[in-house]
């Protein structure tokens, strides 16, 4: 028997999709369906971007920094939308979401295990985050093969490394699972941003690792400002204090060395 023939609902599962937005307010709250389908179309965005960005570390891990670079671009256009969905959630009254709010306890953003895992990529790996989020045993076990797998900024140190850059190997991650920032990096970022025309395509891969942080930095900013509007100063579903606890993410950097690095360029010789 042959295969029915391929259609665009076939193809893209557009029957399943639809069939996966269950309100649990009765009768169903006019924006609830706004809420659900926002999270859900945020899964997936954060789906494609830990693809790129998986395959962006290998390629840099393979010296094809051009062809990494070009993926994360995409990333952060995608992070712009990101960022700029929050709009539409804005266009929900606080008063609309207290309609039902109270059925989401405990669940709750902060519970995304593939934002976290977008965390881990970019190497802000904190292994607390295991025992705080409730998460199914495939989802745990993703968090923690991420929390022991090479992120983007190792892969950026092992090519600045392979470049020549720094005569010592990359540190050892510190006991957070992190490496520390290192004064050889600093001077590598120094000479590549001093000297771009000599390094265009490491010059490139900074400013768009760049753009990757500042977009989680507007979205993070973006998201607090949101839940304060919706919520104010009540606590969160997921338990934490709410805003205060939000705003305490927001100097969280992917890449701290190449913000400090504005600083360190075009000094004048002591
Ligand atoms: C009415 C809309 C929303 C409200 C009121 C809200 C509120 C909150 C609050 C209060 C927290 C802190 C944790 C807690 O105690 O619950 C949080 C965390 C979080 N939310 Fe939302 N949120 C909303 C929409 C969204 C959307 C659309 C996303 C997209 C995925 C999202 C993603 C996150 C993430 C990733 C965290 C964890 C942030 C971190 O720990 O750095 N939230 N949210």
């Amino acid at each position: 028997m042959s295969e029915p023939t391929l259609t665009y609902g076939r193809y893209l599962k557009v029957p399943e999709l639809l069939s996966l937005q269950s309100c649990l307010s009765t009768p169903p709250h006019h924006d609830e369906a706004l809420f659900i389908i926002i999270h859900q179309v945020y899964e997936l965005w954060f789906k494609l971007v830990l693809h790129e960005v998986d395959s962006a570390v290998e390629l840099l891990g393979a010296d094809r920094v051009e062809e990494a670079t070009r993926l994360l671009r995409r990333v952060v256009e995608i992070q712009q939308l990101l960022v700029h969905q929050v709009r539409i959630l804005e266009t929900m009254r606080p008063q609309d979401f207290l309609g039902f709010r109270y059925h989401l306890n405990p669940a709750s953003g902060f519970q995304s295990v593939q934002f976290r895992e977008l965390e881990f990529a970019l190497g802000m790996k904190d292994a607390a985050v295991l025992a705080a989020i409730r998460c199914l045993p495939e989802e745990e076990q993703r968090l923690r093969g991420r929390l022991a797998s090479p992120s983007l900024p190792d892969s950026v140190d092992g090519l600045l490394v392979r470049r020549g850059f720094a005569k010592q190997p990359v540190p050892e991650p510190g006991p957070d699972g992190r490496s520390q920032p290192e004064d050889w990096r600093l001077a590598a970022l120094v000479k590549i941003y001093e000297s771009p025309d000599a390094h265009q395509d490491l010059s490139a891969l900074c400013e768009v690792l760049v753009d990757i942080d500042e977009a989680l930095a507007h979205w993070r900013a973006h998201h607090v400002q949101m839940v304060e509007r919706m919520i104010g100063a009540k606590r969160g579903t997921g338990g934490s204090d709410g805003v205060g606890y939000l705003r305490a993410t927001l100097p969280k950097r992917a890449f701290p060395d190449l913000w400090r690095v504005r600083t360190h360029i075009g000094q004048e010789p002591t």
